[in-house]
């Protein structure tokens, strides 16, 4: 585990994606697993300006995503295949037929599930997987349980998520109940991750997650476990990992 502190969103937008962009130089045709959430987007801004700058090639990189909601087409606003496009494939030279996730509008919930695991498979695994922090612990959709889910599934969201992401919904009805998403063995088997996180209110599950005990109640808890795993953080999301901690 290592540790990257930041002064502010900026800053941590700016060391992410700085991390992201050395994958890329050092392996084009990297495999890179990507989020969504608020926390992202400015690690998106930096590369997509970086990419406009011709510092930064993607024309060889695969993507694949760790989520995506139930029942939502590519063109709803609020699926994650949108905001991808929105904040970052349109504006990069990333070969469209190299972006994946998960299909939210395939109704055989099983054999999609199988598909996108043989999928990443396919591609060799993940070299880089970016991750954002729920507010209760969750990585992709992995929610607080009694167990550790292994591979792509679906889960139901909790109430907490609910009233988290329904900020970006017109009200927490609108939500969808259910979401695909990478299980923790496919997130474990990536070759690096890198936790971006940010803000005050993210500073207490930080604390939980990295100092606390590995538990499947605060599922990203178990990256404790990985062994390559860069947390980076503004001061804010950082302030309850005492220096030489980690
Ligand atoms: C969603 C996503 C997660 C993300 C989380 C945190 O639930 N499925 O992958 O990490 O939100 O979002 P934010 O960065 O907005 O706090």
């Amino acid at each position: 585990m290592r540790v990257i502190r930041a002064r502010d969103y900026k800053d941590m937008s700016r060391k992410t994606a700085n991390l992201i962009s050395a994958q890329i130089i050092l392996k084009p045709n990297a495999v890179l697993g990507l989020a969504t959430g608020s926390t992202p987007i400015g690690i998106y801004r930096q590369l997509v300006d970086w990419y406009q700058k011709g510092d930064i090639d993607f024309s060889d990189s695969v993507s694949v995503n760790l989520d995506e909601y139930c029942g939502l087409s590519a063109n709803h606003p609020e699926s994650y295949h949108y905001f991808m496009q929105k904040y970052f494939f349109s504006h990069i030279n990333i070969q469209p037929q190299h972006t994946f996730l998960p299909n939210g509008m395939e109704k055989n919930t099983q054999k999609e599930c199988t598909r996108y695991s043989m999928l990443i498979r396919s591609l060799g695994g993940i070299d880089l997987l970016l991750l954002g922090l729920g507010h209760n612990g969750h990585i992709g959709f992995n929610e607080p349980s009694d167990h550790f889910s292994a591979d792509v599934h679906v889960v139901t969201l909790t109430e907490s998520t609910i009233q988290a992401n329904k900020r970006f919904f017109g009200s927490a009805d609108d939500v969808p109940r259910q979401a695909y998403t990478m299980g923790i063995r496919t997130i474990l088997q990536a070759k690096r991750i890198v936790m971006a996180v940010s803000g005050k209110e993210k500073a207490f599950i930080v604390r939980e997650a990295f100092l606390g005990k590995i538990t499947p109640a605060i599922p990203a808890s178990i990256l404790q476990l990985h062994p390559d795993v860069w947390l980076v953080g503004d001061a804010e999301a950082l302030s309850e990992i005492p220096e030489g901690t980690l």
